[in-house]
C-alpha cells in the first residue's frame, strides 16, 4: 500500500553555517526519504531555518545589521551544502515567515481557548544597561557550589552543578558586564502539568504508528518515561513551560499581549508546518488535508539526541491540545564526533563540510561512510580518517564498483554488450529479490549499517563466484568455434552484472548520483532505480565508463589542514586581507594589569595570569609564554588583553581572553616571544583603538 509521509529534519539555528553534524542528520533523513520513494511512497521532505531568538538578535546587533539580514546571509549559502551532498529537500523555508506567524498564533489561540495557557509573574535577571531580560547564557558569576569564577547562569563547567542564575555569587551580564537586577514581569505558560496533558503524553510516547512500528526508540521512551514519572501511580512531574519572552526579542508577537513574544522553541517546530504549507502552495497540494487530525499522512521528524525533550513532550502536546495531528514517529540520532573528539564550533576542529567539497572530495564517499556507521539507536558516530579511507576504498570501490569494470569489459569485447544467462535464473532472481527486500527493510528501520553489511555480503558472493569461474582463463584465445566456452563466459559475466545492478538498486538511497549514472549509462534506463528494479535481470549494457575514484589518504590530510596562507614573505608572514575600521572595532582591546602570574602544573608551555582590566573582578587567562618569561618577570606589569574573545575551556580551567604577544609566525624559528606593554600612564580598563 502506498503511503504519504511528511518528513522533516531539525531546523538549524540561522546564526551559523552548517557543520558536519547538520550534514550527518540531513544525510540520514535523505537516505530514508529516497528509500521510501523508491518503494513508491509519496514523501514531502522539508526543512527551514530556525530564525528567531535572542542569540540571533544579539549577533545581528553586534554586526550592525537586521536579524533578517543575518538570517538571509546564512540562508543563501544553504543550497551550496545541500546540493553538494545530494540532500534533496523539497522545500526550505524560514520560521520568520508569514506562514509561521499565522500558524503559531493560531495554535496559541487554540491552546488558550482550551485552557492550557496560564500567566504568572516571574522574577528574572534584567540588564539595566542593555535594557533587557537576560537569558541564562548571558549571565555569569561565581558558582554557588564550588566557587569557580565566571560560570554560566544555568550550570557550572567546573563542578557540573546545576542551579538558577539567581543563585550565582556576584552575577554579571556578559553583554555589558553590568550587575543584573531582579525584575518581575508577566510570563505566559503552557500548562504541561494539566492532568490531560500528562495522560496524553503517557499514551503518545508509548504509542505505535499505523504499521505497528513504535513511535519512539526504546532509549528515547526510557527518557520520556523518566520525565513523565514512569510507574503507575507516580505523580507526574512535568513543570509548566514558560513560552513568553519580553521585548526586545526577535520573534513572533503573542496575540493580545503587548511587548510579549513567543519563546523561540514555541514557534520553531511550528516551522515544520509552515514549511510544508509554503511547499503545498507552490505545488498545489492541500495542506489542511495533509495535517488534519484524521489524515493518514505520516509525520516523521529526524532530530538529534539533544532536543528530545522539545520533540517528545512539548511538540506533541502543543499539537494535540490545539486540535492538530500529532507526529507519528521521531527518529533520534546521536552526535558525530571526529577522531573521537566532540565537535566544537571554534575553528580548527571538526570537519568543514564546505572544505570537504571544495578540495574535491566526493560527497558520496561521506554518504556511504555515514550510512555504514549509522544504526537505529541513539549512538554517537565517529568520523575516523583511516577508517574512512578503508571503507571507501576496500568496500565501496573494491567490492562494489569493481564488479562492473571487471565483468563489463568481457561483455563489451566479446558479446557486443549483450547479456545472456545459461541454465535456470530463478535462483538468482530469488536471491537478489530477497537481498533487496532485506536491505529495503533495514533502511526503513534506519538500520543503515546493517543494510550496507548485507549489500557488501552480496558483493562478496558475486566476486567469489566470478573469481572461482576464472573468466579471464575462459576468455584467453577464445574463438568463434568455442560456443560452449563463450556461453559460459557470457553467463558468468551476465550474472555478475545482474548482481551489480541489484547492488546498485540497494545502494541508490546512499549513492544517488553514482547509481543514476549506472542506471542511465550502463543499463540504458531513463530513470533512477526503484526497488522493483533489483530483480529484473539486465539484457544488455553500454560500454563501461569509469564510475568512481578511490580516496587518497592525502586528501584527508588536506581536509584537516587549515587552508594555507596565500603568500609568505621571506622571513615572515604575508600581511592578512584588508579589513575596514568596522572589522577592527569588533575587537575589544583593553589595558590590563597582571596582578598575579603563576606556573601551570602539568603544562610546559602555559602561564596562568590573573588580570585586572578595570572590571571590578579578575580574569583568568592562560598564555603560552612560559618559554619566554618567569612568573616574577610579569607580576605587576601592564599588558594588552583581547577582552571580548569567547572564553575557552582548557584542561586547566577556563581562559577568558588572550594577552597580545609578538613572535615569529613559523613556530620552528626560535626568535622569542614578547608580550605587549603600554608606555607609562596607561590604566587598567582603557580601551585600545
Ligand atoms: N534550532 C534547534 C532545532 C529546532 S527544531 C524545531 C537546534 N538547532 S541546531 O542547529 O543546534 O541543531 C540542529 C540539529 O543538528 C539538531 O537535531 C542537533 O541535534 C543536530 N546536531 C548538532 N550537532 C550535532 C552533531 N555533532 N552530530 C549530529 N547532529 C548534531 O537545535
Ligand atoms: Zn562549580
Amino acid at each position: 500500500m502506498s503511503r504519504t509521509i511528511f518528513v522533516t529534519t531539525a531546523l538549524p539555528y540561522a546564526n551559523g553555517s552548517f557543520h558536519i553534524g547538520h550534514i550527518m542528520e540531513y544525510i540520514q533523513a535523505d537516505i530514508w526519504v529516497r528509500s521510501m520513494r523508491m518503494a513508491g511512497h509519496t514523501v514531502h521532505f522539508v526543512g527551514a531555518d530556525d530564525a528567531h531568538g535572542a542569540p540571533i538578535m544579539l549577533k545581528a546587533e553586534a554586526e550592525n545589521i537586521s536579524p533578517q539580514a543575518l538570517v538571509q546571509r546564512y540562508a543563501s549559502e544553504r543550497p551550496k551544502y545541500l546540493n553538494g551532498f545530494h540532500i534533496q529537500f523539497d522545500h526550505w523555508h524560514s520560521t520568520d515567515s508569514p506562514e509561521n506567524f499565522e500558524l503559531s498564533q493560531d495554535i496559541y489561540r487554540k491552546l488558550k481557548a482550551a485552557g492550557f495557557i496560564d500567566t504568572r509573574q516571574v522574577e528574572q535577571f534584567y540588564d539595566p544597561v542593555k535594557g533587557m531580560f537576560l537569558p541564562d547564557r548571558y549571565i555569569k558569576g561565581e558558582c554557588p557550589n564550588c566557587h569557580a569564577k565566571d560560570q554560566y547562569g544555568d550550570s557550572c563547567e567546573v563542578c557540573s552543578a546545576v542551579y538558577s542564575p539567581t543563585d550565582l555569587i556576584e552575577p554579571y551580564s556578559t553583554l555589558t558586564h553590568a550587575r543584573p537586577v531582579l525584575r518581575s514581569s508577566e510570563h505566559f505558560f503552557f500548562k504541561l502539568s494539566d492532568p490531560r496533558c500528562v495522560k496524553f503524553l503517557q499514551e503518545w510516547t508509548h504509542g505505535s504508528q499505523g504499521n505497528g512500528a513504535k513511535r519512539l526508540q526504546p532509549e528515547v521512551l526510557a527518557k520520556t518515561s523518566e520525565w513523565l514519572g514512569a510507574s503507575e501511580g507516580d505523580e507526574a512531574s512535568l513543570a509548566d513551560w514558560d513560552i513568553s519572552r519580553d521585548e526586545p526579542y526577535f520573534g513572533i508577537p503573542i496575540p493580545d499581549a503587548p511587548r510579549k513574544y513567543f519563546y523561540v522553541w514555541l514557534d520553531a517546530p511550528v516551522g515544520y508546518l509552515a514549511s510544508l504549507k509554503a511547499y503545498c502552495k507552490i505545488r498545489g497540494l492541500d495542506f489542511d488535508a495533509l495535517v488534519s487530525p484524521d489524515s493518514d499522512t505520516e509525520q516523521v521528524h529526524f532530530i538529534g539526541k539533544d532536543i528530545v525533550y522539545f520533540h517528545a513532550l512539548f511538540w506533541p502536546a502543543t499539537l494535540e491540545f490545539s486540535g492538530r495531528k500529532t507526529p507519528d514517529m521521531l527518529h533520534v540520532h546521536g552526535f558525530i564526533t571526529v577522531s573521537g573528539e566532540k565537535m566544537s564550533k571554534s575553528r580548527g576542529t571538526g570537519i568543514s563540510p564546505l572544505r570537504y567539497l571544495e578540495i574535491g572530495m566526493n560527497a558520496e564517499w561521506l554518504r556511504y561512510y555515514i550510512a555504514a556507521k549509522l544504526n537505529a539507536h541513539v549512538e554517537d558516530l565517529d568520523f575516523n580518517p583511516e577508517d574512512f579511507v578503508a571503507r571507501v576504498n576496500s568496500d565501496l570501490i573494491g567490492k562494489y564498483v569493481n564488479i562492473a569494470s571487471r565483468a563489463a569489459t568481457f561483455i563489451t569485447r566479446h558479446f557486443d554488450g549483450v547479456l545472456a544467462y545459461s541454465g535456470e535464473t530463478q535462483t538468482l532472481t530469488d536471491e537478489l529479490t530477497q537481498a533487496a527486500e532485506e536491505v529495503r527493510n533495514d533502511f526503513e528501520a534506519r538500520e543503515y549499517g546493517r543494510a550496507i553489511r548485507r549489500a557488501m555480503a552480496v558483493a562478496d558472493r558475486i566476486n567469489q563466484a566470478f573469481d572461482a569461474a576464472q573468466p579471464w582463463v575462459l576468455a584467453k584465445g577464445i574463438g568463434e568455434a568455442d560456443a560452449e566456452r563463450k556461453a559460459q563466459l557470457q553467463d558468468i559475466c551476465s550474472r555478475a552484472l545482474a548482481g551489480f545492478k541489484a547492488l546498485s538498486v540497494m545502494l541508490t538511497p546512499v549513492l544517488p548520483a553514482l547509481t543514476e549514472r549506472v542506471a542511465r549509462e550502463l543499463f540504458g534506463q531513463d530513470r533512477p532505480f526503484l526497488w522493483s528494479d533489483a530483480a529484473v535481470l539486465p539484457g544488455r549494457i553500454a560500454a563501461f565508463k569509469h564510475l568512481m575514484q578511490r580516496v587518497e589518504p592525502k586528501q584527508l590530510d588536506e581536509l584537516f589542514e587549515p587552508p594555507e596562507a596565500a603568500v609568505v614573505l621571506p622571513g615572515g608572514e604575508a600581511i592578512a586581507d584588508t579589513i575596514d575600521i568596522k572589522d577592527f572595532a569588533r575587537l575589544d582591546l583593553r589595558i590590563a594589569r597582571i596582578v598575579e602570574c603563576s606556573e601551570v602544573e602539568g603544562s610546559d608551555k602555559l602561564l596562568r595570569l590573573s588580570l585586572d582590566a578595570g572590571e571590578g573582578r579578575l580574569r583568568q587567562v592562560f598564555s603560552g609564554i612560559k618559554s619566554a618569561y618567569r612568573p616574577d618577570d610579569l607580576t605587576g606589569k601592564l599588558t594588552v588583553l583581547v577582552a571580548n574573545l569567547a572564553p575557552r575551556k582548557m584542561r586547566f580551567g577556563v581562559s577568558e581572553g588572550m594577552v597580545l604577544a609578538a613572535s615569529h609566525n613559523d613556530a620552528s624559528v626560535d626568535a622569542g616571544i614578547y608580550i605587549l606593554e603600554p608606555t607609562s600612564g596607561a590604566q587598567p580598563g582603557m580601551r585600545i583603538s
